[in-house]
Order: C-alpha cells, then structure tokens, then sequence
C-alpha cells in the first residue's frame, strides 16, 4: 500500500494558512480540510443548543454526534464563530471527538492537505510535509478585518486585533494540543508577502518535501 502525500499546513488566525492550503490542494489534486470549520461548528453548534461553551461535556456531546453536512454553514465564518471555536477548542474531549474524522480525511488514497493549528504535531505526525505559516498580529489583524468587512461584518480594527492576540493566547497556551510549530515543519511568514508569493513559497517548500518523501519510499 502506498502512504498517503500528507500536507500539514498549521498556523495562527489568518496567517494565510487557509489560502496556502487551498492553493496547494488545487495545484495537487488534493482534498483539503479547513479543520478550524469543525472547532468552529462545535463552538456554534454548543450555543444554538443553549448550552455553555466553556462547559467539557455539552461541547464533547456536540462534537461527538458532529456530521460533515453541518460545516457548510456560513455562520461559522463569523468573528463570533471564532470565538466559540476557540473557547471549546480547549476540551481535551472535544479535541479526541474531531481526531478520527480528521485522520480518515487525511489517510484517503494520494493523500490530503489538512490546515489548522495541530496538524503536525498531533493529528499527523508523519505528514511529509509540513508548514508553520505566521505573520505578525497587526497583518493578520487587517486581513481578518478586511474579510470580515467583505462579508458585511462592521467592526473596528482595533478590536478585531484584540481578538487575534486573545485567541493566539488561548490557542497557544492550552494544555491540550496547543498551537505551535512541530520541530520538523517549515516555517512561512508571510508578514510581507502577496498571496501570490505565499502560495509560491509553499508550492517550493512542498516541492522539496515531496522530492525528499519520493526517494524515502
Ligand atoms: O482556523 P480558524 O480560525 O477557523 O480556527 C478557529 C479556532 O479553532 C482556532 O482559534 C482554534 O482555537 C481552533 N482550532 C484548533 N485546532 C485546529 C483548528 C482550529 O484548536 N486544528
């Protein structure tokens, strides 16, 4: 059996992880899974529910009896959903819940690109390719900002970076799969880079890893 070409693709709140990935996914003929979508269908799901999303149990019931069909949702491309993503992103039960569905996803025959914040340190540790891609707060702060206002969200900038640097806090300080680069992943910031230029540095660090990954086979 062939191993699947895995492409871990980690990073904080638009760092430009989502973009990267769809590109690499679209030049490769991979599938891709924003698995943000999943901790944000939870954190929205748990809410429509009435119940807390700080609460372990009711959000890991939630993500336990989570399908496919509820993440095409536009409401969970809110800044709200966001918030709620990460709140119940912190629950080691919710985290075990997604862990299959993400595994299967990523082990299809050719392989898969998966983006998200443990990709490769904890969903696929053996991907052969692996990203780390950052940019500093206040560049990802405007891009949210300006998305955000394309989707006729009215917010104040200041206040969409208050929720960049809180939620790198959080997603960076929990116990449980916490956001950071794995040893072996390369890093892409791309503070001061078009799309066009990010998408271009990944499909070269992707390149080589699937050059080295061929002669390892
Ligand atoms: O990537 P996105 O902004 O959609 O992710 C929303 C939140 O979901 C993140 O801030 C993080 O708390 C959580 N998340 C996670 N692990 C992932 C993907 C997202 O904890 N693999």
């Amino acid at each position: 059996m062939t191993r699947p070409f895995i492409i871990a693709v980690d990073g904080p709140a638009a760092s430009g992880k989502g973009t990267v990935a769809t590109r690499l996914g679209r030049e490769l003929g991979l599938p891709v899974l924003d698995t943000g979508l999943l901790y944000r269908a939870v954190g929205v799901l748990t809410e429509r529910a009435g119940e807390d999303p700080d609460d372990p149990a009711a959000a890991t019931a939630v993500a336990s009896a989570l399908s496919p069909d509820q993440l095409d949702d536009p409401g969970l491309r809110t800044r709200a959903a966001g918030e709620l993503a990460s709140r119940v992103a912190v629950h080691a039960g919710v985290r075990a819940a997604l862990l299959a569905f993400q595994r299967t996803f990523a082990s299809q025959d050719g392989g898969a690109v998966l983006d998200g914040r443990d990709i490769g340190t904890v969903i696929c540790p053996e991907a052969p390719a692996k990203l780390y891609v950052t940019a500093t707060a206040e560049v990802r702060a405007e891009r949210r900002w300006k998305q955000l206002k394309g989707q006729g969200e009215t917010v104040a900038f200041d206040d969409v970076l208050a929720d960049i640097i809180k939620r790198d806090a959080r997603d960076g300080g929990r116990d449980t799969a916490p956001m950071q680069a794995a040893p072996d992943a390369v890093l892409l910031d791309t503070t001061e880079m078009s799309i066009e230029q990010a998408a271009d540095a990944a499909r070269r660090i992707v390149e080589a890893a699937r050059a080295l990954w061929e002669r390892s086979r």
